[in-house]
């Protein structure tokens, strides 16, 4: 019996398996730590990566920074934004065309209007601005560039700032990320 077969001294709480009460308060104790233990890696990761995908508004990862070398352009969907790299380092331009608000294209086999590569612009199919890897304007009706995001890197990746999409007159190196 699992009376007999217990540790003496020992008291034995009811159930199948017999287990006594001192084993049954230490799986307890165990199963504790291990919720609390649990629920402080959940807030670690809810801290440093809280917005990940599908969340415009908030912090979106853009991916790494050696992902993109000069010239290169990556549409990021979940923040509504083109990350582009330019000599001065990386900008995170917002979508949304400055004239009326429609989608800005990246059109990959356009003329460049750069020169950071042999091809590339984003051309509004509304009616027509045009803009650079910068997010310049360079013709078309839009009052004025591409609006652009602040980007940082944490833990080697880069994260941009969704909610804080800002107007400008002008490109301004300040504007990017620093390689
Ligand atoms: S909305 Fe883009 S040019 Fe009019």
């Amino acid at each position: 019996m699992a009376h007999e077969m217990a540790h003496p001294g020992a008291h034995v709480v009811g159930g199948p398996w017999g287990i006594t009460r001192r084993w049954f308060l230490r799986l307890a104790v165990l199963g504790s730590l291990g919720a609390v233990a649990t629920q402080a890696i959940g807030c670690f990761i809810h801290f440093y990566y809280p917005t990940r995908v599908g969340t415009f508004g908030g912090r979106v990862l853009a991916g790494k920074p050696e992902d993109l070398k000069v010239g290169d352009t990556k549409y990021v969907r979940e923040g509504k934004f083109y990350l582009t790299r330019v000599p001065d380092g990386y900008l995170a331009l917002f979508q949304k065309c400055p004239h009326l608000g429609c989608v800005v294209p990246w059109k990959p086999d356009d003329p460049t209007e750069d020169g950071l590569a042999a091809k590339g612009r984003f051309n509004c199919g509304c009616h027509g601005s045009i803009y650079d890897r910068y997010g310049v304007l360079k013709a078309g009706p839009a009052p004025r560039p591409m609006d652009f995001m602040p980007i940082t890197i944490e833990n080697g990746n880069l994260i941009v700032d969704t909610g804080k999409a800002t107007t400008r007159a002008a490109y301004d190196r300040s504007q990017a990320l620093p390689v």
